[in-house]
């Protein structure tokens, strides 16, 4: 396909910062904005070092209209990927309002102004979470959403927004990928996930206590209706989430209108075995105790990923063993993430 000029908002973030490598890698022009709120600038600079292009990169909430406008009025975006809003399930339980103000407040400002400029294709970072406290695995896209938590809410709000426009709006072409549980890191150690604080997800988490950052991992309830009685998730190596939304770009002018895939492996794994796994991983046990449950968890999330395989002939490669050896190689090569720059 021709080269596109990409918006990329939460670029430096975690899965943004490995879209971003794929997509300069593979030609494409983009053009990130992000608040940093939970992203160093750091990380846009290994972006640039790994694909060995520039990256243009501006700081900004896009809930800023003005600061919105000026980014589309200096480009001419082909499309847009929007993947910056807070995702952390525990979290949006305590602050509600946050969470809807940010994503929900920073999706309907970026639609606003994708309008105003004439830009008619979107990729909408969406979140398996949406389906809520799923009755059967694994999870097709036709599956009823139900979220139990605020983050998934405003997730399942976007897409419920999303459809509403495409409907109103016929030349527009959104995609909305679900993702399950993104981890891991690019194989080179030094691009990876490094959240502001205390870790919310598991993997992090379970780095920095491998790494001596923390004592040990609490694990979120040992009593679900889980073959070990901890959570399940489908967790997916961010390098297969970022060649996903690089197949997403090449499929946006497939048809117009909203479609929504689900992007998974297909393949289950319970906190314990995630545990076990990142030990073999890095060559030592990582401490954890079991704690109570989290609010807003549920027992298990595992995809369906046969419709995007149909549609693009994408499905996920890494299996968990890469996934935790890529982590521990970030961590191990940052044990203190992007700050020691
Ligand atoms: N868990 C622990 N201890 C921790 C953190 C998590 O036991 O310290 C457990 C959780 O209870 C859950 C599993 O590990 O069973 C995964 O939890 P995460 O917080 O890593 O991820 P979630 O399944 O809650 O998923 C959320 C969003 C997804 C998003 C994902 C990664 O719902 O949309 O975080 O950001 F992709």
């Amino acid at each position: 396909m021709s080269p596109m000029t990409v918006l990329v908002t939460g670029g430096a973030g975690f899965i943004g910062s490995h879209t971003c490598v794929e997509l300069l890698e593979h030609g494409h022009e983009v053009v990130v904005v992000d608040d940093h709120s939970n992203s160093a600038p750091e990380a846009l600079e290994r972006v640039a070092k790994i694909a060995g292009r520039p990256v243009t990169a501006y700081r900004a909430d896009l809930r800023d209209r003005s600061a919105l406008d000026a980014v589309f009025k200096a480009h001419p975006v082909d499309a847009v990927i929007h993947f910056a809003a807070k995702k952390a399930v525990g979290e949006s339980v305590e602050i509600p309002v946050t969470y809807y103000d940010i994503n929900v407040g920073g999706t309907t400002a970026l639609l606003s102004a994708m309008q105003a400029h004439g830009v008619h294709r979107l990729v909408f970072s969406s979140s398996c979470s949406i389906y809520g406290d799923a009755t059967k695995v694994p999870l097709t896209e036709t599956d009823p959403a139900a979220p139990t938590n605020p983050y998934a809410s405003t997730k399942w709000i976007c897409e419920q927004l999303l459809a509403d426009m495409c409907r109103r709006l016929p030349e527009l072409s959104v995609l909305a990928l679900r993702y399950f549980n993104p981890v891991g890191a690019h194989p080179c150690g030094l691009l990876g996930e490094d959240p502001r604080g205390i870790p919310n997800n598991i993997m992090p988490y379970l780095a920095q206590v491998a790494v001596g950052r923390r004592e040990r991992l609490s694990v979120f309830g040992d009593d679900y209706p889980t073959p070990d009685g901890t959570g399940v998730r489908d967790y997916i190596h961010v390098m297969d989430v970022a060649e996903g939304h690089r197949c997403a770009l090449e499929h946006l002018d497939d048809e117009k209108g909203m479609r929504v895939f689900n992007l998974g492996t297909g393949v289950g794994s319970s906190v314990l075995d995630l545990v076990n796994a990142f030990a073999r991983a890095c060559g030592r046990p990582v401490p954890y105790e079991v704690t109570g449950r989290r609010a807003g968890d549920v027992a298990e999330l595992v995809a369906d990923p046969r419709a995007v395989a149909a549609a693009w002939g994408w499905t996920a490669k890494r299996d968990l063993g890469v996934m935790c050896r890529d982590a521990w190689r970030f961590q191990e090569l940052n044990p203190s993430g992007y700050a020691a720059g």
